[in-house]
C-alpha cells in the first residue's frame, strides 16, 4: 500500500478512435498522476516480448498482431495504491463484465480490443516499467 507506480497502455483500438484524452482524463480523475508518457508503434517482436507471459495462450497470435497494428500510449501512473486503483478505473478485462463508468465498459470493443492494459501486480509493474522506460523518463 502507500504511493505506488504502475504501468498503463492505451491500446490501438482506442488511439484509432481518438480516445486518448478521454481515457487519460478518467485516470487523472481517479486520482492517478501521469509521471511518464510515450506514444509508440510497436513491431511484432516488441509485442511478443512484452506479452511473453502469454506465449502459450491460444490468443497470443491475435494479441500480438493487434498490439502491433497501430499506435499505443505507454504511461507510468503514480498514486495511492496505484496498481489496484488503475485496475478499478479500467474495469474487468472483458468489457461485458466491466462495471458502469469504467474505461472498458465505456470504450472497449471486445475482450481482445479492450482499450487499455494495466499491470496486475507491483512486481509486474516494475518489470513492465523497466521494459518500456528508462529511469530518466520518469518525471513525476
Ligand atoms: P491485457 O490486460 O492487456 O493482458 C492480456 C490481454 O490479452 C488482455 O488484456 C486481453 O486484451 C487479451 N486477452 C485475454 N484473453 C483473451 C482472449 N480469450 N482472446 C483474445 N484476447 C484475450
Amino acid at each position: 500500500m502507500g504511493i505506488e507506480r504502475t504501468f498503463s497502455m492505451i491500446k490501438p483500438d482506442a488511439t484509432k478512435r481518438n480516445l486518448t484524452g478521454k481515457i487519460i482524463a478518467k485516470l487523472e480523475e481517479g486520482g492517478l498522476r501521469v509521471v511518464a508518457s510515450k506514444r509508440v508503434h510497436w513491431d511484432r517482436a516488441m509485442a511478443e516480448k512484452f506479452y511473453g507471459i502469454h506465449a502459450d495462450k491460444p490468443f497470443f497470435g491475435e494479441l500480438t498482431e493487434f498490439m502491433s497494428s497501430g499506435p499505443i500510449v505507454m504511461q507510468v501512473l503514480e498514486g495511492e495504491n496505484a496498481v489496484l486503483k488503475n485496475r478499478e478505473i479500467m474495469g474487468a478485462t472483458n468489457p461485458a463484465e466491466a462495471d458502469a463508468g469504467t474505461i472498458r465498459k465505456e470504450f472497449a470493443q471486445s475482450l481482445g480490443e479492450n482499450s487499455v492494459h494495466g499491470s496486475d501486480s507491483l512486481d509486474n509493474a516494475a518489470l513492465e516499467i523497466a521494459m518500456c522506460f528508462s529511469p530518466d523518463e520518469l518525471v513525476g
